[in-house]
């Protein structure tokens, strides 16, 4: 079944982030052990409860060398320490496959980090901005905001997931508030 993206927008649940068509991910905060530099502050959290901090509605209409997948990411306000709600991140499985997001509602930032080289960045994903993810760039996302933050990330089809490269060697860098804004600033030991 195939079910264009204004269709699919305009059936788009702005508070669950569901949406026909699509196949849901949530994410809560036990599902991103590892991810936040402050384990103090995450076990803190989890002895309280286990947030939901995100959901994907990803929609793969067909699979081939030339089609196009894309997802809608809600993805919660808060932090953990100084940290704010961020999803897991990751490397396309077929490392050349880049990425175009779109931001929707809310005020995100996006850390890309340059597989190779280290070298890392935050660019706003705000509503109406667009960020192209090159290939070889690990990419995670940040809510900054206080309300939720949605976005469209499309990729390749066959652009796959790699999460495990993330899960063993981190992003080099964390993305904390300082004075009331984000700040990258390289991830403490
Ligand atoms: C797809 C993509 C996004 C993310 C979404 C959730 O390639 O980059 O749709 O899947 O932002 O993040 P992860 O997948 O890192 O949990
Ligand atoms: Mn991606």
């Amino acid at each position: 079944m195939f079910l264009n993206p204004e269709e699919l927008l305009s059936q788009y649940n702005p508070v669950t982030g569901e949406m026909p068509g699509a196949s849901m991910v949530k994410r809560h905060l036990s599902d991103l052990r590892g991810c936040f530099a402050d384990t103090a502050a995450y076990d803190a959290t989890m002895i309280t409860g286990n947030p939901l901090l995100y959901s994907v509605g990803a929609v793969e209409p067909a699979g081939g060398d030339g089609d196009l997948h894309y997802g809608v990411g809600l993805l919660l306000p808060g932090k953990i320490g100084d940290e704010y709600y961020m999803t897991k991140g990751h490397l396309h499985a077929w490392r050349p496959a880049a990425e175009f997001y779109f931001g929707l509602t809310g005020d995100g930032v996006m850390l890309l980090e340059d597989e190779a080289t280290g070298e890392s960045r935050i660019v706003p994903l705000r509503p109406n901005d667009v960020v192209y993810v090159p290939g070889h760039t690990a990419h995670r996302t940040m809510n900054v905001g206080n309300t939720p933050l949605t976005y469209i990330g499309v990729y390749p089809a066959k652009a796959g997931h790699d999460y495990t490269t993330i899960a063993e060697k981190n992003f080099c860098c964390i993305v904390v508030e300082r004075d009331g804004k984000p700040a990258m600033v390289e991830r403490p030991d």
